[in-house]
């Protein structure tokens, strides 16, 4: 009978890595008959056995970039490097990328905005005014650069059935909270975020260069801390003339259904705007107003509305 864990690694072979990450789909798949490494996957605590974390971990410990026989080979031998690795980490992958899904929204709102992201990571998402963005339409590409100019950074998105956003927020104060905030300026940390990038996505790892030097000009602050305890407080700090946008994206599958809901009625509760970015099965409440499947999107939704389905990076953007 398939083990949970077999069945995990061959689900994200034939759903997540296929057609994004080959390395990865035949990693996965391969482990998922192979008890030898899947004994060694068992003995972690169960949130420790994902594939994203393990690869991520076997990668930044020197695991080489090769076909399964020797990328087993080289786990079996040096697991003991590996698993310190995986139990001190978490996924953590930050996508400034997101931020393209997110202008659409943003841009909307009049005068200074607050913005606070709740499981910001490194806050990479927290600089949708720094960024250039280039959206593709039926009518050809169309730009939108800062006030002072392109940007280094330039996101890409698909943009189907929506205005392209005419100006970009006007952001004059950001915060972030995460339970283990990473550091731009520490090297171990900006090595596990490019670590956490798939193998092939040699694009994202050079753009989370460039967003990293964006941010390390204007470094946000970050709150250690859960966001249902931290998020009153912060709120409560940022200017009383601003809109206050309290978003997220790719943050509630970590928390359970019930910290989940305290989080929604917390925000609910609170005079702020909230812009969710999430997958089709975080939020019920959101998700039973669909019009039909996201197919693997997230759901972008505006004070608990859905407005979008969206790349998971920030790619496409189709509104609802
Ligand atoms: C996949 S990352 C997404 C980061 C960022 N939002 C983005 O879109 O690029 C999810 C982040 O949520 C954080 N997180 C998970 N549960 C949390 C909680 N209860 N409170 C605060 N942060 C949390 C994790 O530490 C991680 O950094």
């Amino acid at each position: 009978m398939t083990s949970p864990t077999a069945a995990g690694y061959e689900r994200f072979a034939a759903v997540e890595a296929r057609g994004v990450s080959p390395l990865y789909e035949e990693w996965a798949a391969s482990i998922a008959d192979d008890d030898a490494v899947l004994t060694l996957i068992d003995s972690l605590p169960k949130p420790k056995r994902q594939p994203n974390l393990v690869f991520a971990a076997a990668r930044l410990a020197g695991a080489p970039l090769a076909r399964y026989p020797e990328f087993r080979e080289w786990l079996l031998g040096r697991w003991s490097a590996v698993e310190p690795i995986i139990q001190s980490r978490m996924t953590q992958t930050n996508e400034a990328g997101r931020c393209a899904v997110l202008l659409p929204l943003l841009s909307r709102i009049e005068g200074p905005v607050a913005l606070i992201e709740a499981g910001a990571s490194a806050g990479f998402c927290l600089y949708p005014d720094r960024y250039s963005y280039r959206y593709r339409t039926d009518a050809g590409d169309q730009f939108i650069h800062p006030v002072d100019g392109p940007s280094s950074v330039e996101l890409t998105c698909a943009l189907t059935d929506a205005e392209v956003p005419e100006r970009l927020p006007d952001v004059v104060w950001r915060a972030g909270i995460d339970l283990n905030p990473l550091d731009i300026q520490d090297p171990e940390d900006m090595a596990w975020l490019e670590t956490l990038v798939w193998p092939e996505h040699q694009e994202r790892r050079d753009r989370l260069r460039a967003v990293a030097k964006i941010a390390a000009e204007d470094p946000p602050p970050l709150v250690r801390g859960d966001i249902v305890g931290a998020l009153p407080q912060l709120v409560d700090k940022a200017p009383k003339d601003a809109t206050v946008v309290v978003f997220h994206s790719a943050v509630l599958p970590y928390l359970d259904p019930d910290h989940r809901q305290r989080f929604v009625d917390l925000v609910q509760g609170l005079d702020v705007v909230w812009i969710s970015n999430e997958g089709e099965a975080a939020l019920p409440a959101v998700n039973k107003q669909l019009p039909r499947s996201a197919e693997g999107r997230l759901v972008l939704s505006l004070d608990g509305v859905p407005q979008a389905f969206t790349g998971p990076h920030g790619q496409s953007y189709e509104a609802l």
